[in-house]
C-alpha cells in the first residue's frame, strides 16, 4: 500500500490514476479502524480498480475539544488492517497540510439536515465534515465515495453537497456492521468498559423492537415503548429516539405517514455518545 502524508504528493498521484482511467474508490475515515470502516474498503474493491483510504482526524467537525483530544488513534494498526484489506493507497495527512491557511472560511448552507437530529446536539458539526470531505473529494476526484450508513445522516449530507455542488462521483451508501452482540461498531465502542458494553445493547434492542412492531402499534405507543428501554438503566442517557423520513430525516409524526421511515437513537453510555439507526419500513 503507497502511503502520502502530502497533499501534493496525493495529489499528483491521483491524477496519473485518473489518466490511465482506472475506476478509482475513496474510502473517507478517522482511522481507529474496525471492521465497519474494512466492510466500506472491500465494497470499494469490489467495484472500482483502486481503492484510498484517507485517515485524519478532521479538528473542524469536532464541537468538543476534549472529544477532540480524546478521539482513539492507532495509525500502526490500522496500516497493518488496511494492508490485509487490500487497501491500494492510503492518504494520512497532518493538520496544517490540511488546513494550510489559518484565514481559511468555509462556508456552505446545508439547510434543514444542519439543524436537525445529530446537528441539534453537535451544532457546526456537518459544516467540518462537509468542509473536509469536500476537500478529499478535490484531491482525490474519485470516481465513487463510500459512507455508511451508520452515519446515515451524515451520507445524506454528502449526497446533498455532491448535488449542489455538482461534483461528478457517485455516493455510495454501505449496511451497518454490528458485534455479534448486536452493538454497531464504532471507534468509539473502545471507550466503553465491559459493563458500558453490555448497558449499551439496549440502543440495539429498542431498534428491533421498533421494526418489529412498525406495523402493529400506532407511532404514539412505539415511541413510549421504545422509550422505556432506556429508563432505570443507570448511567444510559438518551439524547434523541425518532422516527423520520428516510430522505429528509423530518420526524414523522402521524400514523398515515408510516411509510419510507428509519428509527435514529443517540444516546451517552458513561461518558461516550453512541449513535445507531435502523430502516424500518
Ligand atoms: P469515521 O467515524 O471514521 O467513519 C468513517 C466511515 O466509516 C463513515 O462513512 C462511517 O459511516 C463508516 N462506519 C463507521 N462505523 C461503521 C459501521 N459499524 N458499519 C458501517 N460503516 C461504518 O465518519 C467519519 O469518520 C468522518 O465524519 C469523515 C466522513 C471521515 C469525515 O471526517
Amino acid at each position: 500500500m503507497k502511503i502520502f502524508k502530502t497533499q501534493k504528493q496525493f495529489t499528483n498521484y491521483l491524477k496519473t490514476l485518473n489518466n490511465l482511467e482506472l475506476k478509482v474508490g475513496l474510502v473517507p475515515t478517522m482511522g481507529a479502524l474496525h471492521q465497519g470502516h474494512i466492510s466500506l474498503i472491500n465494497q470499494s474493491k469490489d467495484i472500482c480498480d483502486i481503492t484510498v483510504a484517507s485517515i485524519f482526524v478532521n479538528p473542524t467537525q469536532f464541537n468538543n475539544p476534549e472529544d477532540l483530544i480524546k478521539y482513539p488513534k492507532s495509525i500502526e494498526q490500522d496500516i497493518t488492517m488496511l494492508e490485509k484489506a487490500g487497501c491500494d493507497i492510503l492518504f494520512n495527512p497532518e493538520t496544517e497540510e490540511v488546513y494550510a491557511d489559518d484565514n481559511e472560511t468555509w462556508n456552505y448552507n446545508i439547510g434543514e439536515l444542519d439543524s436537525l437530529l445529530e446537528g441539534e446536539f453537535r451544532q457546526g458539526h456537518y459544516l467540518g465534515v462537509t468542509q473536509i470531505v469536500y476537500k478529499l473529494l478535490s484531491w482525490a476526484k474519485p470516481n465513487f465515495a463510500f459512507f455508511g450508513q451508520k452515519d446515515y445522516q451524515q451520507y445524506l449530507v454528502i449526497k446533498k453537497m455532491v448535488n449542489d455542488f455538482n461534483l461528478d462521483v457517485d455516493i455510495i451508501a454501505c449496511p451497518i456492521i454490528r458485534e455479534a452482540d448486536g452493538l454497531a461498531m464504532s471507534s468509539r465502542n473502545m471507550r466503553l468498559n465491559a459493563d458500558e458494553h453490555q448497558k449499551a445493547l439496549i440502543i440495539n434492542k429498542s431498534l428491533k423492537f421498533l421494526k418489529a412492531n412498525f406495523d402493529k402499534l400506532k407511532l404514539s405507543e412505539l415511541m413510549k415503548e421504545a422509550k422505556t428501554f432506556f429508563n432505570d438503566i443507570s448511567g444510559v442517557e438518551l439524547e434523541y429516539l425518532k422516527i423520520c423520513k428516510q430522505n429528509s430525516l423530518q420526524e414523522i409524526t402521524k400514523d398515515k405517514d408510516k411509510s419510507n421511515a428509519i428509527a435514529l437513537i443517540a444516546c451517552y453510555v458513561g461518558q461516550t455518545r453512541l449513535i445507531d439507526n435502523m430502516m424500518l419500513s
